[in-house]
Parts: C-alpha cells; structure tokens; sequence
C-alpha cells in the first residue's frame, strides 16, 4: 500500500479463510428465485490477506492486483462496506487491500469470506462494533455464503445458505484443495438442476424437501458423533477415524456434482484422483470449481496434492480450520 494513506486510526490485517461445502442437498426453487438448501460448511486454513485502512475523506476504494477480482462497487467487500459504514453512521474513508492467494469463483467462498473480513477490519479500525443481529442482518443481505464466515469452524447452512448454525467442531482432519483452472457460474448450476428436476417425474417439490429433509437428518446424525468438549479431537484418534467412515456411511454427498461433472469432466477426474491417492472422503465444493479430499494422514494429502500439481492441477493442502481457531488466527 502506497504510504499516500493519512491514517486516523493504526490499519487492521485480517485473514480471510476460505470454506468447503461437506455435502450439499438442493431444494425446490423458491418463489424470490433463490432455492432451498442444507448444507454442511466447514472452514479450511487456506486464506486471502486483507489490510483494511480507514483515512481522511469519504468513501470506499479495493485495491487489489488480481485483475479478476472487481475493484468497484460490485465487489462484495464493497457491498459490506457501504452497509456497514450506514450503520455505525462513520464518516470516513476506507481502503480495502486485498492480497488474494485464494481460487477465485472457487465455490470455497473467497468473495464472501473478504466481504466479512472487511466487516470485522471496518470494525476493528474505527474502534465501533455492531451488534451480532445487524452483522448477521448485513451478511445475509448481501449474499448467502456470508453468514457462515460470521460463525466459522463447522456450520450447518439451511434456507438459501444464509441460516446458520454452529455445530461441534470436526477433527483437524488434513484436506486438500484442488481448483482447476475452470470457472463454475453458481447461477448457471443452479439453472441447470432446474432443468434436471423439470425432467425427473421422481423429483417432484414433495420429493425435493423429502431429500433435504433426510439431508439434514444423515448430518445430524453423523454430527452427533463428534466430542462435545469444545476440545477438537485430535485426527490420529479412533474416535475421529470413525466419524471420517461415519461420513461416507451416512451418504452425504453434493448434489452439484449431478450437473456440474457431466458439463466439466475433468472435475469428476480430479475427484478420482483424490479417491486414488488415498482420500476418505473427496467431493465438489459448493458449485466448483474447487473439488476437496479429506485424508487422515498428512504424508497422504501432501503426496495428493503434489500429484496434482504434477499433472497441472493447481492443488494446496491444508488442514479444516475449528471455530476457536479461525477466530484466533483471524486478526
Ligand atoms: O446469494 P448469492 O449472491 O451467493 O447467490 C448467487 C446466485 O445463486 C443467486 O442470484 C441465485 O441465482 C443463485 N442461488 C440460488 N439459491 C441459493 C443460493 C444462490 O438459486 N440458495
């Protein structure tokens, strides 16, 4: 950041972890155009950096040196900013300095997660805090995969996504992100589940919240697993061994796949490639173009992840992320 900034209070860094989507049942299509979900979120240790600046003057200026990501007021980050700045009646002007290391258009959520690290940076650098009600009211607002990030660790989304709930957290179970070079429009998958639905007499509005109902179900279920010490367990142990089988068991899968592999089939390829080097667990994140591996060894994810590499698949591993911890190694 140029040294052109006249700060009135000291810049907050803030960062802005990403998340996977562990199984994702769609819904019925809703009557404001949105569609029903359950989904079980989970945030990882992969992360953007975010500097957040407040300076003499009015209004809001993204600096950021990846030309995908928008600068103007289309940006989510944007979008927070303004509401938030509306809220805590602050006049002042704000600098949003993203450093993105995160997939863009991912399906890990990287645009949602910097608009709440904007949030909480805006928060932070004008010493003004808003109440937990009217952060959730501004997230929910400006898109349905914000909220998550206001609660972290293991979160169970209903509704749009935007409804959330802390659960227990998982074990600190070793994953690997691989994001292909393709990019997934969530609108356009959302599209064309409609059109899959609208050719499966079995898939009627009954049978869908039929689905999402034994969604939620199997992911209680297999959420009742894990410890409720607070204390997350550690990945080595019988206990987390057996919620990771718990999982596969409990058949919770990402409905995205069903339209999202046959139109990008590589993705279906790098999902094989997870189940070959070893992963419990390998699935779509949100609507991709992300696909994720959870591994009970770290050896085994690191070997995964090169592979991947190796075979010109931008790949990282990394470990889930508990509540305690994100909000620790957030600011
Ligand atoms: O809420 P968000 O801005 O992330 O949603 C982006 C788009 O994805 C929406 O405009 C909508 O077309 C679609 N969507 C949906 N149902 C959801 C979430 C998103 O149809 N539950």
């Amino acid at each position: 950041v140029p040294c052109t900034i006249d700060p009135i209070n000291m810049p907050v860094t803030v960062r802005s972890f990403a998340k996977i989507n562990l199984g994702l049942a769609i819904g019925a299509r809703r009557s404001d155009g949105f569609h029903d979900l359950r989904t079980v979120y989970q945030t990882v240790g992969l992360h953007d950096v975010m500097r957040i600046d407040a300076t003499r003057g009015v209004g809001i200026e993204i600096r950021c040196k990846d030309p995908r990501v928008p600068t103007d007021e289309t940006n989510t980050c944007w979008r927070v900013a303004e509401r938030v700045l509306r809220s805590l009646k602050q006049r002042s002007k704000i600098i949003i300095s993203i450093d993105k290391k995160l997939p863009v258009q991912g399906g890990i959520g990287g645009g949602s997660s910097n608009a709440i690290a904007t949030m909480i940076g805006i928060e932070k650098v004008l010493k003004s805090n808003l109440s937990g009600q009217e952060r959730l009211r501004i997230a929910s607002e400006v898109g349905s995969d914000l909220p998550l990030f206001l609660i972290g660790g293991t979160v169970l989304g209903c509704g749009r996504g935007e409804e959330v709930w802390a659960m227990p957290d998982l074990p600190e179970w070793d994953v690997v992100i691989a994001t292909p070079n393709v990019g997934v429009s969530t609108p356009d998958a959302f599209r064309r589940w409609d059109e899959l639905v609208s050719n499966n007499g079995k898939l009627t509005d009954t049978g869908l919240s039929d689905r999402i109902s034994v969604f939620s179900r199997s992911a209680f279920e297999w959420l009742a697993g894990v410890p409720t010490t607070g204390v997350p367990t550690k990945k080595g142990g019988d206990r987390a061994e057996t919620l990771l089988l718990d999982l596969v068991r409990a058949g919770i899968e990402n409905d995205f796949e069903r339209v999202v592999f046959p139109e990008y089939p590589e993705l279906r390829d790098v999902k094989r490639v997870l189940e070959r080097e070893g992963a419990d667990f390998a699935s779509l994140s949100g609507s991709g173009s992300t696909v994720f591996g959870l591994f009970k060894a770290r050896s085994a994810a690191e070997k995964a992840a090169e592979r991947l590499v190796s075979g010109g698949i931008p790949a990282q591993a990394t470990q889930l992320l508990s509540r305690e911890q994100y909000w620790k190694q957030m600011v």
